[in-house]
């Protein structure tokens, strides 16, 4: 038997859990501490630094006037169900049961690790598009899923049909896919879906999609849900959530859209985790969901126009930019300015620059294939664009430097 003495003298490796010892804090998260340590402009973590709709923030403020301020159900309040399966139906044409097939949860990160929690077992196996959006490491590794890792290759961001024909296999559960696509900006075609869709069937595989940036989309590039990919409406685990499409990323609320008997196993999972997402904030996205077209329409024009100031403003200072046709980020080829790695060139920038940026290299399995990347977001104002721009003004690409 362990004894207290034994307990407290060099024992704290054995107090804690072996999962929590294999993945680090997020690089994300820890950039935006990072740039208000040294009142760098943050062009890192992506969330929008101008204000939510006012109809929005109207709703949440009437819900809690209105005293809903208690519990919601666990898997979430019916009008917000309702109003997900309406907008589901309209904008992919997926018909879901608002009382079987959802979940609401703390955010899209919730309905992520509560899916993988609720479909992987010890030994599962679960493919993962790299560069990926970091969470989806420590997803895997807490819910003992083995990931295998298919690349996206630059400058394109295509994947090899064959190396992820050879990534399935029998032990395969789940593909996760993200589109459009964290870091990259990556919207996947069709034809991609389809040949995934072929893999999935095969393999008797789940896709889990995280479609958190649906709306953010240029160059006539088209959002297509795998759910709505024939064969694959059983097979699908779609991830969603107000924190990009309505700029609250501080509200935690997301969901997950799946089978009856996936939700079932979501719905516990869930339920034991976090037992609900905020009621009142569950009211007011009911009805964001509502919105017209044209409010999906004008936040993709403002994201366009943005996104053409931070290439313009990246370019200029000497990056290489790989031009996103989805999503709110940057990611650009750093190799121009002579630093050792990605790490070392991202910490010269918020400490001697003034900008935080993302080190590519946690968007990858290995440190290394990331080590000439940097990724930046443009969901920014353009008082930050001009500070930005400004301080990067001043950066030297290391011929000149
Ligand atoms: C691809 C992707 N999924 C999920 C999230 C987190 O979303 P939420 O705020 O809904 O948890 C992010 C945030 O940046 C993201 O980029």
């Amino acid at each position: 038997m362990r004894t207290t003495e034994q307990t407290q003298v060099g024992a704290v490796n054995h107090r804690l859990s072996d999962k929590a010892a294999r993945f680090t804090e997020s690089v994300i998260r820890e950039m935006t501490r990072l740039a208000i340590a040294h009142k760098a402009v943050n062009l890192s973590q992506g969330f929008p630094d101008f204000p939510a709709p006012a109809e929005i923030k109207r709703a949440a403020q009437e819900a809690i006037a209105a005293d809903i301020n208690q519990y919601a159900i666990t898997w979430g309040a019916k009008p917000f169900r309702d109003a997900i399966a309406t907008k589901f139906q309209a904008t992919q044409g997926v018909a879901v049961d608002p009382e079987r097939e959802i979940t609401v949860c703390c955010g899209s990160t919730e309905a992520m690790i509560s899916s993988m929690l609720a479909i992987v077992n010890p030994g599962d196996e679960v493919v993962v598009f790299e560069p990926f959006y970091e969470n989806y490491g420590p997803d895997a590794i807490l819910s003992g899923a083995t990931p295998r890792f298919v690349k996206l290759r630059p400058p394109d961001w295509e994947f090899d049909p064959q190396k992820l024909a050879a990534a399935f296999g029998p032990a395969t559960k789940a593909i996760i896919l993200n589109t459009p696509n964290n870091p990259t900006g990556k919207v996947f075609t069709r034809a991609e879906l389809e040949t995934i869709r072929d893999l999935c069937i095969r393999w008797n595989a789940y896709a889990i999609t995280d479609e958190i940036y649906e709306h953010m989309l240029y160059d006539g590039a088209e959002h297509i849900s795998m759910a709505s990919i024939d064969g694959m409406r059983d097979r699908t685990i779609t991830i969603n959530a107000l924190s990009k499409t309505y700029s609250v990323t501080g509200w935690r609320v997301g969901w997950a859209i799946a089978s009856p008997e996936v939700t079932s196993a979501i719905r516990k999972v869930h339920d034991f985790m976090t037992v609900g997402a905020a009621a009142p904030l569950q009211q007011a996205g009911a009805a964001a969901l509502q919105f017209p077209k044209e409010y999906y329409d004008a936040l993709a024009r403002e994201y366009y126009d943005r996104r053409a100031r931070l290439l313009e403003i990246l370019t200029k200072a000497g990056f290489r930019c790989f031009q996103p046709r989805g999503a709110y980020y940057i990611m650009t080829d750093i190799s121009a300015f002579g630093f050792a790695d990605d790490v070392a060139f991202a910490e010269y920038l918020v400490q001697e620059i003034g900008v935080a940026a993302v080190p590519g290299s946690s968007f990858y399995n290995d440190p290394a294939d990331g080590k000439n990347h940097l990724r930046f977001t443009f969901c920014k104002t353009e008082k930050t664009f001009q500070a930005a721009a400004e301080r990067l003004a001043k950066l030297k690409p290391a011929s000149i430097r």
